[in-house]
């Protein structure tokens, strides 16, 4: 499964539009039912109002459908391994749990494998809002 969503996260890094950094991004993620939604980055020159591609994968599974993340993959682009910025480690946790796995990788496949605790330790979750959801 990892080198499905591995695949499919480098197919979408291709399709990045990523002309001011120049550091194309794809993110796939495994959703609760087994389908796959992909994202890349999408910059402006607004250079604020771009998007990373974890980002613009739960917005493609969102409206896919599915609400629920089982694993999302990352890879960047050079030798060095890309993990999610801050932003996105929050905008992850709202659609998956603290034992949610995000795979980072290199150039060859995955590098490492971490919960959302690791990389978001003690999250301000959805559960704490005080809303229902
Ligand atoms: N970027 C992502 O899309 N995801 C990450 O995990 C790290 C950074 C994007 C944002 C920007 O378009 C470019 O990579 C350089 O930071």
């Amino acid at each position: 499964m990892e080198r499905q969503l591995f695949q499919a996260a480098r197919k979408a890094r291709a399709r990045a539009h990523a002309p001011y950094s120049g550091f194309r991004v794809g993110a796939a993620i495994l959703a609760d039912d087994g389908s796959i939604h992909v994202g890349c980055n999408v910059e402006n020159v607004a250079y604020p109002e771009g998007i990373c591609a974890e980002t613009a994968a739960i917005a493609a599974m969102l409206a896919a459908g599915r609400r629920r993340i089982r694993e999302i993959l990352v890879v960047g682009s050079g030798r060095a391994v890309t993990t999610p910025c801050g932003g996105c480690r929050q905008r992850i946790r709202e659609f998956a749990g603290d034992a949610t796995v995000i795979h980072v990788c290199g150039p060859r496949g995955v590098a490492a494998s971490f919960t959302v605790d690791e990389l978001l330790p003690h999250a301000f979750g959805p559960d704490m809002s005080g809303r229902r959801r």
